[in-house]
């Protein structure tokens, strides 16, 4: 491959040379004579492979380089001839498209080599059939157009020798896009890059992300290849192997290419072969018994029936790939079969075609191939043979289309309205001009244009191949690709209708890794492709809600993964609420605490005018027990749902209430000093600490504590808080105190007057008095501090909703410690001990007055 190239390199510098010069216009060796031409006012040329091999003919031969002899006639050249002939004679005919004007035709024959088909293209520019070295360069080009080369090699080595002529039904190569390089080359097919594009769009759709590719190691191949790689690396695929391939390659090659196939893992061969590679293939992998294989294909086999003829093994069965649309010329199948007018066009080719398509021999000779003699008269319709079959009808469209382009430029050219005023060749330049914006419809409707870079829209069918009951290959079209569409919708494919490898119903897979489920990321496997990865589970906190995610997210603040990790939750809200046991208990407990301290008020009530209750200062009590009965109810505040409300009552209504409490008892305190100090002769210390004074000693300690609330509310109140920090995966939903130090204000001055409260009651604790309070206050104020001092540390520490609930407990704790202390023995003493409760008996042990 390497020296052609380089040999053409140096065929192209000597004819740039030349064309500069202006000295020679033809390449030495032997004159190359057209197959098939007729004269006209306009001549189009065209250069088709009528010959698939050559060889040298004679090696003694002096001249360089020598002449071929070519052999293996392809009778899909007379195909597209037979085309070409069509197109050209109904323009002919028309009286409308070039109206006066008479096209002729020179068709070549390039023999399946790049040489060859420079040489006939040289004389196809220059008109010069027997080279002539001496006769200078000075004719203009003799033909308006080439249509050809067939394959994009050749075409490259034309288009790159010829100039602003070319235009190719069948050559898809990628690299003759670039315009910097072949300024004048234009096709009538799509570029590979729009069909590697497809092809790799379409095995995207199926899911298969871990595929083998062979290429043929050539332009076409090569280029195709390096066409899907790319678009098969923007879309994700990964490609396990790519394998050149070539009919030549030494069997050493082949083999070595057969074991990596075999030692694959991948499912899925893409194929981007030309169809006598593909044929090959099919007898290689049939020999090592390789089937089972998914193959996709290009346009260049997958239509082939060659190839389908050849598969005896089911190793291409459900083969999918792209095509050239179906389309159909009205009257060309017909043309085509008539094959006698070509006997005008060109003797000698048309013997061999009818000495070939009969196996027959007009002249007996010795070195005759065929024994038969040919009688002229043979029936074409008796035959079914590769030019009877008229499954690459989208290749002729695309030569009856390229001479149409090249037919309508011309009649906007040479001005042509009822008649053309001119009838001869435009200048090129000109010509290429106004061809790469031609745009015009063909008689059965197909629009016709070339977009920037010479190239049409691209269409494909995408055919699967199915086994008929007769067991033979039957192309299914199953879908469409339409490049001009927007890229969701381009491929349209209806997979219900696909028959896969192996006759399965259902999609190959084809992957390295299996994808990852929602909730998991994928991670790359060291040192392998990027198809090749682990699943890893997503982090708390974090979400995938895809397959095959490559990061988890994060959750936004107030929500939190699932256990599944695919979804984001919101998080629960913790708080201590009516509904949980803890909660319930809580309170029952503050509701059992509120209805003993009104039975005990009842009880008191009922008793009030016994020496017991009267003796205790009973205003006091009534206020005290009223105010117990509110401490137990507030306690229900810190419970439920926090809200702006609840969490400014909480703090404050519990603080007031306390100290309304507490100056009870301390009042009660004052109360017994004073009255013993009373019992002291000449002392009126009573009238000091009426009922009035001890009335305002209670407000004003309450003012106190009110001011101070009402500061705290009014500078920063508490108010409810989602806590996030806490915990991760809940929301603590709790009050925050707004001021610090407001809190801990009215707590302290809880703790103050508590204090002084237990102090006064313990200096009065031994006072000779009958029923002296005083010991059971020392007591409660001993239990009530051991309650709040047991408090503040495990406020601090508890966890979430226990904070709240600690609070509660103190809360509940201390009222009870107030409200038993106090009260429980003189309930006792009234009700089950009611001869103790008389005035004697409260008397009896007092000192007398
Ligand atoms: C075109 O038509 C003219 C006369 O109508 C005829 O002489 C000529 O052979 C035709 N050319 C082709 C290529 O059919
Ligand atoms: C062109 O016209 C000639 C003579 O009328 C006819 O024989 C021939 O079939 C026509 N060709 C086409 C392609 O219509
Ligand atoms: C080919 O391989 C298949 C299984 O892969 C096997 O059943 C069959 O016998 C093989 N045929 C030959 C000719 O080796
Ligand atoms: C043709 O074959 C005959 C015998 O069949 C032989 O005598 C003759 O020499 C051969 N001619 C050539 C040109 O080979
Ligand atoms: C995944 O989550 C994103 C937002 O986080 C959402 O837009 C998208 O629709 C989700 N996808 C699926 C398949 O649920």
């Amino acid at each position: 491959m390497e020296h052609i190239i380089t040999f053409l390199h140096v065929v192209i510098a000597i004819m740039n040379f030349s064309r500069t010069n202006g000295t020679f216009c033809s390449l030495q060796g032997e004159p190359v004579y057209p197959q098939l031409s007729k004269e006209g006012d306009i001549t189009i040329g065209a250069i088709f492979l009528f010959h698939s091999k050559w060889q040298i003919a004679d090696l003694s031969y002096s001249v360089r380089p020598p002449p071929v002899k070519c052999t293996g006639l392809d009778f899909r050249a007379f195909q597209f001839s037979q085309t070409m002939i069509y197109a050209i004679e109904e323009i002919n005919n028309s009286s409308s498209l070039l109206p006066g004007v008479s096209l002729g035709y020179k068709i070549y024959d390039s023999c399946s080599s790049v040489a060859m088909g420079v040489r006939v293209a040289m004389a196809l520019v220059s008109g010069n059939e027997n080279s002539d070295l001496n006769e200078p360069c000075t004719k203009p080009t003799e033909v308006q157009a080439i249509i050809g080369e067939t394959y994009s090699s050749a075409s490259m080595a034309i288009a790159n020798s010829v100039g602003p002529l070319g235009i190719s039904h069948y050559s898809t190569c990628e690299c003759l896009s670039d315009k910097r390089k072949y300024p004048s080359f234009l096709r009538t097919i799509p570029s590979d890059y729009f069909q590697s594009r497809a092809l790799a769009e379409m095995v995207k759709y199926f899911g298969w992300t871990w595929v083998g590719a062979i290429r043929t190691d050539d332009a076409y191949g090569n280029n195709g290849m390096a066409a899907f790689t790319e678009a098969a690396k923007q879309l994700g695929i990964c490609l396990e192997y790519s394998l050149p391939f070539y009919t030549t390659y030494s069997e050493e090659k082949v083999l070595r290419i057969i074991q990596q196939i075999k030692s694959s893992t991948s499912r899925v061969i893409v194929g981007f072969l030309h169809m006598w590679d593909m044929e090959m293939l099919v007898q290689v992998f049939f020999k090592h018994n390789i089937t089972g294989y998914q193959w996709v294909g290009t346009e260049a086999w997958i239509i082939n029936p060659g190839v389908a003829k050849l598969d005896k093994n089911n190793i291409v069965q459900g083969a999918i790939g792209l095509a050239i649309p179906k389309t159909t010329i009205t009257g060309l199948k017909e043309f085509i079969l008539d094959v006698h007018p070509l006997k005008s066009a060109g003797n000698a080719a048309f013997t061999e075609f009818w000495e070939e398509m009969f196996q027959c021999t007009f002249t007996m000779k010795n070195e005759s191939k065929y024994k038969t003699v040919c009688t002229g008269s043979e029936k074409l319709s008796e035959l079914e043979n590769a030019f009877t079959d008229m499954s690459l009808m989208p290749i002729f469209s695309n030569v009856y289309k390229g001479i149409y382009a090249v037919a309508h430029t011309l009649h906007g050219l040479l001005g042509c309205i009822q008649s053309c005023p001119i009838k001869k060749q435009s200048d090129p330049f000109t010509f290429l001009k106004h061809l790469k914006m031609v745009r015009f419809q063909t008689k059965d409707g197909e629009d016709v244009f070339f977009n920037e870079n010479g190239d049409p829209p691209a269409k494909y069918d995408i055919i699967n191949w199915q086994r008929t009951k007769e067991n033979q290959y039957e192309f299914v079209n199953i879908g469409h690709y339409d490049s001009s569409f927007s890229p969701n919708d381009r491929l349209l494919i209806n997979t219900a209708s696909i028959v896969w490898a192996q006759n399965s119903k259902d999609v190959p897979r084809s992957v390295c890794s299996e994808s990852c489920p929602p909730g998991t990321r994928k991670a790359v496997q060291k040192g392998k492709p990027i198809c090749c990865f682990d699943c890893i589970p997503c982090a708390e906190g974090e979400i995938s809600n895809m397959t095959d995610s490559i990061k988890c997210k994060q959750c936004y603040q107030d929500y939190w993964s699932n256990p599944h990790r695919d979804e984001c939750v919101k998080k629960e809200i913790e708080f201590l609420s009516y509904e949980e046991t803890m909660g319930i208990l809580l309170t029952a407990v503050s509701i059992i605490g509120a209805l003993t301290t009104i039975i005990i008020t009842i009880i008191f009530f009922k008793y009030k005018d016994t020496p017991i209750v009267k003796a205790n200062n009973s205003e006091l009590s009534f206020l005290l027990l009223f105010s117990l009965t509110l401490c137990f109810l507030c306690s229900l505040t810190f419970i439920g749902r926090p809200s702006e409300w609840s969490c400014m009552l909480r703090h404050t209504m519990f603080g007031i209430i306390f100290v309304l409490c507490i100056s009870c008892v301390l009042g009660k305190t004052i109360v017994v000093l004073m009255a013993f100090r009373a019992t002291l002769p000449g002392s009126n210390v009573m009238k000091w600490f009426g009922p009035p004074q001890q009335r305002l000693s209670v407000l004003a300690f309450t003012l106190i504590q009110v001011l101070i609330c009402v500061i705290w509310l009014a500078t920063s109140p508490p108010f409810p808080f989602k806590n996030l920090k806490r915990y991760k995966e809940k929301i603590l939903l709790e009050c925050s105190l707004g001021s610090n130090v407001g809190f801990w204000a009215v707590l302290g001055y809880i703790g103050l007057l508590a204090l002084l409260c237990f102090i006064l009651a313990f200096l009065a604790r031994k006072l000779p008095d009958n029923f002296n309070e005083a010991k059971f206050i020392t007591f409660s104020m001993l239990i009530f501090c051991a309650v709040w001092i047991t408090f503040i540390p495990a406020y601090i520490s508890s966890p979430g909703k226990f904070t709240v609930a600690v609070e509660i407990f103190a809360i509940l704790a201390s009222g009870f410690g107030l409200l038993f202390c106090i009260f429980l023995p003189k309930c006792y003493i009234i009700i089950l001990k009611p001869e103790k409760n008389t005035k004697k008996q409260m008397m009896g042990k007092v000192p007398a007055k």
